[in-house]
């Protein structure tokens, strides 16, 4: 049990640590009247710094987000305590001649000033565009999308997979193609943001102050790289789908358990819910994403008509600890015990639910950890796994191919992050077993910067090639995935940047593959 002083986060003895807390809350400001909402403000800068965003989109509406922040670096966004209203346009074309919905919603400071407008009446399978105002500000313009009825016959889909854009090692250059790319949708898989402190591997540019613990740390991390103009600008040309990796929180975290020995779950519980706060924060999600204390729902599903059922998890929030000490071991008792689980649950029910009751083409498992077993061969010892990855939690991920296989649900496809490499992968139920059977296609994209440059072809790449003959592909340069979907065909194209380290590097189509219906083989397209 916690005491009382390591509830207030006094968690020593020491009268020095006490005296110097108390000095601190005597810092507090006053919060003023909360109360009242200030109708017209004046801002000295532009409230609207960290721009626009819309995601996970049905067929009825979107979300609409922005965050009041004329001081973006600073912990309260520069905001004075107290509840703003902002009104919002939804218009049917860019020049906002022919608006379509308009209201106003109050930014909290509870929730650091943040707005997500949900939208349900709008018209489903098209474009439409978006503004926030506040006083005499007006925001950038936002262009978002609903998605088809979820029974109609939808003909294509188009969209990007993103993840890991750590914003010391590499620019985010990755994103101005993708803005071209014109897709419906973004998937951004996870390490939106690092934790860490400034400097640990700086190559380009620099974390602002140490490892962030606090609310206010969080939000000032997720502000930092939101201002990037080329990830903002991304936010505002189509919808997300966000889901989190480790570093959102603490790296390699699972559920209450740090990646550090001897931390209490309890306080490490209380960190996590101001992470998970800051990141509700931050984007486009949904009410129901609201934290609850130190919970958030983040795993979900949105049916893009009959084409797609797009299947978004959670494998970090309720996942047993990494077995063998999370270090890369063999396949052994541990990483095969069958209660490890990466889903938990509730959320593996409700992932077996969805995918008996969808009616689509394409199942999408939209995840965050490789789920092929991919084998490290090392001098004279066995393979060996990460057990940060599916082969920790091997009988969950065998369970869950027997069930996709079984119940015969149609092409799946599983689309993954966290790694900061390209893997393209074809899944069996036992990957270790060539004559098993082959149940799903994994695409893995690589980090969007994470790395730094990376390189096409490691030197190693034939022998592991030669012991895991499921991946088909494996490059390690930056970039991300662009998909197109239609009802007969699946197309991933591997997009890689030649440079991050510098602004200017040029995006390019690295390799294409193909999957048609009915057939999980990955073919070069
Ligand atoms: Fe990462």
């Amino acid at each position: 049990m916690l005491n009382w002083r390591q509830l207030l986060g006094v968690d020593a003895t020491s009268r020095r640590q006490f005296l110097a807390y108390n000095a601190a809350l005597a810092a507090v400001p006053f919060l003023g009247n909360t109360t009242q909402a200030v109708e017209k403000p004046r801002f000295k800068d532009n409230p609207f710094s960290l721009g626009v965003a819309s995601g996970d989109p049905d067929h009825r509406g979107v979300v609409l987000w922005t965050r009041l922040a004329p001081s973006p670096l600073q912990p309260d966004g520069g905001m004075t305590p107290t509840a703003v209203r902002v009104g919002w346009t939804v218009a049917e074309d860019e020049g906002f001649n022919k608006v379509v919905a308009k209201g106003s919603t109050l930014a909290t400071p509870q929730l650091g000033h943040s707005i997500h407008v949900e939208l349900s009446e709008l018209k489903p399978d098209r474009w439409y565009w978006y503004r926030f105002h506040v006083g005499d500000a007006v925001s950038p313009v936002g262009r978002t999308r609903t998605l088809p009825l979820p029974w109609a016959e939808a003909n294509q889909l188009k969209f990007a997979v993103t993840s890991c854009q750590n914003y010391e090692q590499g620019l985010f250059t990755a994103y101005e193609q993708m803005a071209r790319d014109d897709v419906d949708l973004v998937f951004h898989l996870g390490d939106y943001i690092y934790e860490y402190e400034a400097g640990r591997n700086g190559k380009v540019r620099t974390h602002l102050g140490k490892e962030v613990e606090s609310l206010g740390d969080y939000r000032v991390r997720l502000s930092q790289y939101r201002a990037d103009p080329l990830l903002q600008g991304m936010h505002a040309q189509c919808p997300w789908f966000v889901t989190w990796d480790d570093h959102e929180f603490d790296n390699n975290y699972s559920n209450d358990i740090s990646e550090e020995q001897g931390i209490d779950p309890q306080r490490f519980l209380i960190r996590r819910m101001a992470a998970y706060q800051a990141y509700y924060e931050m984007m486009p999600l949904r009410r129901r994403s609201l934290p609850r204390g130190p919970h958030m729902q983040l795993y979900r599903r949105a049916p893009f008509g009959r084409l797609a059922d797009l299947m978004v998890l959670d494998t970090r929030q309720y996942r047993s600890d990494q077995p063998n000490g999370d270090r890369k071991s063999p396949l052994n008792e541990a990483a095969l015990d069958p209660s490890n689980s990466m889903l938990g649950g509730e959320q593996r029910n409700w992932l077996y639910h969805s995918l008996i009751n969808s009616r689509a083409k394409w199942n999408v498992l939209a995840q965050q950890v490789m789920m092929g077993m991919v084998g490290f061969p090392s001098d004279d010892e066995p393979l060996s796994y990460s057990m940060d990855q599916w082969p920790g939690y091997a009988a969950e991920r065998i369970q869950l191919m027997k069930f996709l296989a079984e119940r015969r649900v149609p092409n799946p496809v599983v689309l993954t992050g966290d790694i900061h490499s390209n893997w393209a992968n074809e899944l069996r139920v036992n990957d270790r077993d060539p004559e098993s059977q082959l149940v799903a296609s994994e695409f893995v994209a690589t980090s969007l910067s994470s790395g730094g440059n990376g390189e096409d072809k490691p030197s190693w790449l034939e022998e592991l090639q030669s012991e895991n003959s499921f991946v088909k592909f494996h490059n390690r340069q930056r970039g991300y995935i662009r998909c197109n979907v239609t009802p007969e065909t699946w197309t991933s194209d591997y997009m890689v940047v030649d440079q991050v380290l510098q602004p200017g590097g040029k995006t390019t189509v690295r390799a294409s593959f193909v999957v048609e219906s009915g057939d999980p083989t990955i073919k070069i397209a």
